[in-house]
């Protein structure tokens, strides 16, 4: 596995690659759901590059850059292990050369819910997966479920900026109780990571909902809050249900509210002492963990 540390270094390795080449971009910290795009990258491509980059243009002022639970040598090993040729390293200098201070704006997907709540996190986000996706110029990309409105703006910019790449989305992957894994579960205490079940717990109330054939935004949002709010631990940032297609309201005009198309995703953000997770789900299908 090559360990590449400079753009420039990248592209003349990439000149070399075998097709089709697929990106896994993270920010370390790898867990199971990392290697779960990884292994889907691996099965499918001639040649598997991941990236390594704790983007700092992504976190807010006070978030938690400084102690993110990212351990290079684990995340190496984890690479390794899975499969991966070609690991992009670089150091902030390489990303972000001095004076730079161009942007790619993901729109007004970029203002709403994790937009809203974070803001400039999803700029920070589409602006260094452009820059991922120019250094590596994979044909593929893999981005996880989890974080689903980051695969929608990915998948925009793809779209929009002409990058010719696919999007690969890959499915959540859970714990026992549901917990969608995150390396921010490393902030958690014992007593807040039982309480973080909730997060799944609210998700699955909304769908249970959805299935008794309950279609009013509002509703299944309350649905959301008050299973949140049986958890002492919990604080809501955000219950959100948006069409799964366009971020937007769920009855799109000119469709019945049971129409066969209807799509929903349910999303929720929640703060447990000072670690923020988030999850979702789709309302309209059944999802496995
Ligand atoms: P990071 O949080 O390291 O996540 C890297 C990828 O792993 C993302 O596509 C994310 O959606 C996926 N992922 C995280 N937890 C997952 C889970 N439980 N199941 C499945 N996939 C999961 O997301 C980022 O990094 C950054 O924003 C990045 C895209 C690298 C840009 O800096």
């Amino acid at each position: 596995m090559k360990i590449i540390e400079t753009v420039a270094e990248m592209r003349s390795e990439r000149a070399r690659m075998t097709s089709p080449v697929a990106l896994v971009p993270t920010l370390g910290g790898l867990h199971a759901g990392h290697e779960a795009l990884l292994h889907a990258a691996r099965r499918r491509a001639g040649t598997v590059i991941a990236s390594l980059f704790l983007n700092p243009t992504q976190f807010g002022e006070n978030e938690d850059l400084d102690r993110y639970p990212a351990d290079r040598e684990r995340d190496l090993a984890v690479m390794r292990k899975a499969g991966v040729d070609a690991v992009f390293a670089p150091s902030n200098s390489e990303m972000y050369p001095p004076d730079d201070d161009f942007v790619v704006d993901p729109g007004a997907i970029g203002e709403i819910l994790e937009g809203a709540h974070r803001p400039g996190h999803l700029r920070g986000v589409s602006t260094v997966v452009a820059k991922l996706f120019i250094a590596t110029r994979p044909d593929l990309a893999y981005f996880g479920e989890k974080d689903a409105q980051q695969i929608e703006v990915v998948r925009r910019m793809a779209r929009g900026l002409l990058f010719g790449i696919e999007i690969v989305p890959i499915p959540t992957v859970r714990d026992e109780n549901g917990l969608a894994l995150s390396s921010r579960h490393a902030y958690l205490s014992d007593d807040e990571r039982v309480a973080a079940k909730v997060v799944y717990r609210s998700l699955c109330r909304a769908r249970d909902a959805w299935e008794a054939g309950e279609r009013d935004k509002t509703t299944l949002e309350d649905v959301i809050r008050a299973v949140i709010d049986t958890e002492p631990l919990a604080t809501l940032d955000y219950a959100a249900v948006v069409d799964a297609r366009t971020f937007g309201p769920i009855s799109e005009p000119g469709q019945g509210a049971s129409g066969p198309d209807l799509t929903a995703l349910a999303l929720v953000a929640a703060r447990f002492g000072s670690t923020r997770l988030i999850d979702n789900i789709r309302l309209d299908r059944n999802v496995t963990f």
